[in-house]
């Protein structure tokens, strides 16, 4: 049977579609996505959710009210859907050592510098690469690991480097570590954990 994948998302969903490609493509092929939930309404990453016919719902804090409120309702999406693997892309809510500890080794995040660099609370999206450039770096790139309840610091998958140019701005630099490192190491990571998983059944 098929690793049965949910894609967390909340916004542009790039890595939401290099995972749909690779599907497409054969690249993965021990493991199906299933679900797409999004943290936000407006996320793009619903749009081409929709276009490859994946169902996707949005699971709002907001209107849950709590932490508590959002994760049960998350879990239980998870389980009606009997997901077995599940792929952060891009996904901004925090998820509680309450929630994390249910799935361990389950849950999968891409992480867009090389980790131990430029991680844990409050590096996110632009600003990763924004500190990285501030730092000064010449090499940055992207890392895959499982999510354990420390912030960016559970076991890694993959890494890739990418070396940083002279005239990068934060937005150049994004770009091409999306293209060049999270594009590839992701679906490549979902293959493999999602073979292991597979294999272990
Ligand atoms: C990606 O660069 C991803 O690595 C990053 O947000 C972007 C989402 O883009 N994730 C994090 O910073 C998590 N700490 P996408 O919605 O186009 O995939």
């Amino acid at each position: 049977m098929l690793t049965k994948i949910a894609v967390f998302v909340s916004g542009g969903g790039t890595n939401l579609q290099a995972l749909i490609d690779a599907q497409k493509a054969g690249l993965i092929k021990s493991g199906r996505i299933k679900l797409v939930i999004s943290s936000s309404p407006k996320a793009y990453a619903l749009e081409r959710a929709k276009k490859a016919k994946i169902p996707a719902v949005v699971v709002s804090k907001k209107q849950l009210g709590s932490q508590e409120a959002f994760e049960e309702e998350i879990k239980r999406l998870l389980t009606d859907n009997k997901i077995d693997l599940i792929v952060l892309a891009g996904f901004m809510s925090i998820l509680s050592e309450n929630f994390t500890k249910d799935y361990p080794k389950r849950i999968i995040n891409v992480h867009p510098s090389l980790i131990p660099s430029f991680c844990g609370k409050g590096f996110y999206g632009l600003k990763v690469h924004e500190a990285a450039l501030a730092y000064g770096v010449k090499v940055t790139g992207a890392t895959v690991h499982f999510v354990n309840e420390i912030p960016d610091g559970g076991e890694i998958i993959m890494q890739k480097a990418v070396a940083i140019r002279e005239d990068d701005t934060a937005e150049t630099l994004q770009k091409r570590v999306m293209r060049l490192a999270e594009w590839k190491i992701l679906p490549a990571s979902v293959e493999k954990v999602s073979y292991e998983i597979k294999k272990n059944r």
